[in-house]
């Protein structure tokens, strides 16, 4: 399970604050934000662009480069599945496309009661352990049907 709370703009502007404060940069923030909500509300953009004194669209185009940095808040449960080359090698289309059928999502998706989100990574550096993902922030190797059936039963049960 995801440890969020849901969006404040003041707890936000706190966060981002502290964290500017910390001499963290502006990735340091958006990590913050996410670590605290899930993801990086629209309400962040202007903060962030006068606290760090960058543009509309470096701050979008630092969150839309990172993986980490989503901006819709994400259901209870997130599992990442990586997508890179060397997962792919041993079997990653495979496992996603029997994630995706299995839940009944595309990644990128949130079941409709909020209980799990999918989405794709790009490599976890896990490298020689795939296919890996991540699941709840916990890393996950060697997966097959098997086994990520068995964390899907235990994470949603
Ligand atoms: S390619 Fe999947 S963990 Fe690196």
């Amino acid at each position: 399970m995801t440890n969020m709370t849901h969006w404040d703009d003041n707890k936000a502007k706190a966060v981002m604050t502290n964290s500017h404060a910390r001499g963290a940069p502006l990735t340091g923030a958006l990590r913050a934000l996410v670590d605290a909500f899930g993801y990086v509300d629209d309400a962040a953009i202007a903060p962030l662009m006068q606290t760090y004194a960058r543009s509309r669209a470096e701050v979008l185009g630092v969150i839309s480069y990172y993986d980490d940095f989503r901006q819709s808040s994400p259901g209870r449960h997130v599992i990442r599945l990586c997508q890179a080359e060397a997962c792919q090698a041993v079997g990653a289309r495979e496992l996603t496309a029997h994630v995706c059928k299995k839940t009944g999502l595309a990644l990128g998706e949130t079941t409709g009661d909020g209980q799990l989100t999918l989405e794709p990574v790009y490599c976890l550096g896990l490298c020689a352990n795939g296919p890996a993902a991540d699941i709840n922030g916990k890393p996950a190797a060697h997966l097959d049907e098997k086994s990520i059936d068995a964390k899907l039963a235990e994470i949603t049960k």
